[in-house]
């Protein structure tokens, strides 16, 4: 009875300090007239909050998207909530690199401009394929969002001073890169972490290489969100997770501030490279800073996308 009670009451306590402590709001008001912003997977959770919070302020907004009619109804939406026209989407399939490298050329061809990239679409713990042969969280997660940004560089230099923002996760704190095996695909939420991991240290090494050329890079943890995410598992294992989230989880459009924050304001210029959460930058373990890792990691997704 005892242990039951403490363990009510840790629960109600934990509860009450989740729902009373209340997420930073972006509040840099910075209008974007004349800039664009490309939102990978925008059509829904996290990335359609941000392309509400960038079309509010004046930005071009171009969400890239795998299903054609779901992000010609997000845009629809996203115009209506932000009272902006200036909202497009493209087709693309992270999981696809004809796709992307399609994509980019398209992109190149139509917009003379690029101030910011956001790598926001992602897939979370499940074993599959993408149509290359890469584990999916790896290859669409890191591997997708390595290609596409690194065919879009040069037009991200011409724009600049211009920002590369990539969504990773807390959950790299619980796995290592296995550089002999990179392409991992055993337990489903150890490839997400590793994904998470790999997107710190692109981050890093982006920031890195683009140093004096007026690129920045930032990586986003975006807290436990209630978005589409568990749309890929089970009905049972969604209900498991629907409770919890509805517990714990914050909204989409919370959990787009950073996004947003790391977008718009000039007080992140000078944390370049580095993890943010609710509005700041956050601490990572030391080993998710490891220069020599992310500079391996650099050159073996070269390889693998066949980038020369
Ligand atoms: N939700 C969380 O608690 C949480 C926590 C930490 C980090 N994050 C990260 O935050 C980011 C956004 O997550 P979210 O919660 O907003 O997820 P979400 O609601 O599931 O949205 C994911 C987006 O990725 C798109 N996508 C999936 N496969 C794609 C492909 N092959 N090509 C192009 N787009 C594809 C989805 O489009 P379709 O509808 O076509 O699949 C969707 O637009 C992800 O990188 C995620 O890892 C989320």
């Amino acid at each position: 009875m005892y242990v039951l009670g403490t363990v009510v009451a840790s629960l109600v306590c934990f509860l009450l300090l989740k729902w009373t402590k209340k997420r930073r709001f972006c509040l840099d008001t910075k209008r974007l007239h004349g800039k664009t912003v490309l939102i990978t997977g925008g059509h829904c959770g996290i990335g359609k909050e941000t392309a509400i919070g960038l079309a509010v302020r004046g930005a071009r907004v171009i969400i890239a998207c795998r299903d054609a009619g779901k992000a010609e109804e997000a845009v629809r939406e996203i115009r209506r909530a932000s009272c902006s026209m200036n909202v497009q989407h493209m087709e693309l399939d992270l999981a696809n690199l004809q796709s992307i490298r399609d994509f980019s050329e398209a992109l190149l061809k139509r917009e003379k401009r690029l101030d910011v990239l956001i790598n926001n679409a992602g897939m979370p713990c499940v074993l599959d394929w993408t149509d290359d042969g890469f584990s999916m969280c790896f290859g669409f997660n890191h591997l997708g969002h390595f290609l596409l940004t690194n065919l879009l560089l040069g037009r991200l230099k011409e724009s600049a001073p211009s920002r590369v923002i990539s969504l990773t996760s807390s959950m790299y704190k619980y796995q290592k890169l296995d550089f002999q095996d990179l392409n991992y695909n055993i337990v489903p939420f150890f490839t997400y972490c590793r994904s998470k991991l790999a997107n710190i240290y692109f981050t890093q090494e982006l920031a890195r290489m683009m140093e004096g050329k007026g690129v920045t890079a930032y990586s986003v943890h975006p807290g436990f969100v209630h978005s589409n995410w568990t749309s890929h598992f089970s009905t049972v294992f969604r209900m498991i997770l629907w409770l919890v989230m509805v517990l714990f989880s914050v909204p989409c459009e919370a959990a787009a501030q950073t996004v947003i924050h790391c977008a718009v304001a000039d007080e992140v210029l000078q944390h370049n490279g580095k993890f943010f959460f609710d509005c700041q930058p956050a601490k990572l373990h030391p080993f998710a800073e490891d220069e020599g890792a992310a500079k391996k990691l650099w050159e073996a997704s070269e390889r693998m996308v066949n980038l020369t």
